[in-house]
């Protein structure tokens, strides 16, 4: 990708995306092939190293072609407030020096709120990407992010068809709002055979379509020592009715070392293994007989993969997941978790609409409308 003069004969929007963590990487990295297709931007990388781990950060770009960042603003781990302030002090100033035409933001984590704070006091237009989600559940710090994140963006680009109703109830104008589907789907479909080639689940010992694929990292889940002692006896419970393998979040990791419990699971014969880059975590969900998480986005992949995910949470805000795709809620009582088995039945496929693995394009027309085409006339004019 090319960063040509933000000032030239042929004017070109300047788009900042701003990225920090895993889930960020996946949904962006279309849209930035995307626009680079249609060379109408301008289009620079802001980083800011909310995921640092070459786990939770290099491979996934590597897997995922994602162009090297411009900007890395280095800010590392911290309390919520922390993190959310380190970001916004230091994505201002890159503001400062460029001045962008819009700034794109994906999903709901911490750094999202943080950059399109930033740019929203400086009058810069915010676009985010995957707006409307809601679980109405505002003890998950994620939901705070999303709730605020919408109301400061310029352009909702959303991926299902309740989220325009959840927006419209929080008094945003429905005009604003531009339904253009999952990117995330364009990336796993993009990165489908090579993950099929990996065939990670050989890495593990474990035999395609037999085993449990488990990921925890929710603070409601893993900071309460009760509740994630209780998880760790459902999942060794579990592992006496199969093989688990467990890639562990570092947060996990580390509540888990504290407790005395990675030994216990391991004791157990859980697969407790280091965090995977996106295609071998990919390659491990199409071939799981079954997936339990608490993790957002893998409901989605499962659905679009058609492996049965089972999310141990008391909400969703992805209900099309469970209408037409291959999710099912656990609930909140961590015996729920010991009770799932390997389906057996193979991979359902499901067609969600507008996950198609076209989503890119649809949302580039639309940034291409509202920050390309838009202001050239007006500046014509
Ligand atoms: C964040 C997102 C969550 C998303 C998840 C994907 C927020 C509020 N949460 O959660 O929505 O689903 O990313 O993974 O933004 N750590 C490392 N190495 C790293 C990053 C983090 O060891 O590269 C450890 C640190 O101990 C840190 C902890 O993980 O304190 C939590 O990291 P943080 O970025 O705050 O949130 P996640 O739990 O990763």
């Amino acid at each position: 990708m090319t960063h040509p003069a933000i000032t030239g004969p042929s004017w070109r929007p300047t788009i900042i995306h701003a990225v920090g963590a895993r889930p960020n990487f996946v949904k962006m990295a279309p849209v930035i092939h995307a626009l680079d297709r249609t060379g109408e931007f301008n289009q620079l990388v802001v980083h800011t190293g909310q995921h640092y781990d070459a786990k939770l950060s290099d491979d996934i770009l590597a897997d995922l072609d994602f162009p090297s960042p411009d900007y890395f603003l280095g800010v590392g781990s911290g309390q919520h407030g922390e993190q959310t302030a380190k970001v916004l002090a230091a994505f201002e100033h890159i503001l400062l020096d460029v001045r962008p035409d819009v700034v794109l933001v994906a999903g709901d984590v911490n750094s999202t709120l943080a950059c399109a704070l930033a740019a929203f006091k400086l009058q810069i237009p915010v676009a985010h990407l995957e707006a409307g989600l809601r679980s109405g559940d505002r003890s998950m710090p994620e939901e705070i992010n999303r709730v605020l994140t919408d109301q400061m963006s310029d352009v909702l680009l959303t991926h299902s068809p309740e989220a325009l109703d959840n927006l419209i109830k929080e008094g945003i104008d429905e005009d604003r709002v531009y339904y253009v589907g999952n990117t995330m789907i364009d990336s796993l479909r993009r990165c489908e055979p090579r993950a099929r080639e990996r065939a990670a689940f050989g890495d593990h010992g474990l035999a395609p379509g037999a085993y449990v694929l488990v990921t925890f990292h929710r603070p409601g889940n893993v900071d309460d020592p009760l509740r994630l002692t209780q998880i760790v006896q459902a999942l060794v419970e579990l592992a006496r009715h199969a093989p688990v393998v467990f890639p562990v979040h570092p947060r996990t990791r580390v509540r888990l070392a504290e407790l005395g419990d990675l030994a216990r699971l391991e004791a157990a014969g859980v697969r407790c293994i280091e965090p995977v880059g996106y295609l071998d975590f990919i390659s491990l969900q199409q071939s799981a007989g079954a997936i339990v998480t608490d993790s957002g986005g893998i409901q989605e992949e499962a659905s679009a993969l058609g492996i049965r995910c089972h999310t141990f949470r008391p909400n969703t805000e992805r209900p099309v997941t469970l209408t037409h795709g291959t999710n099912v809620m656990l609930g909140d009582d961590p015996a729920e978790i010991a009770r799932v088995r390997p389906s057996g039945w193979g991979p359902v496929p499901c067609a969600i609409p507008l996950w198609d693995g076209h989503a890119a394009d649809r949302v580039s027309d639309v940034l291409l409308k509202a920050y390309a085409v838009e202001r050239s006339v007006e500046a014509a004019a």
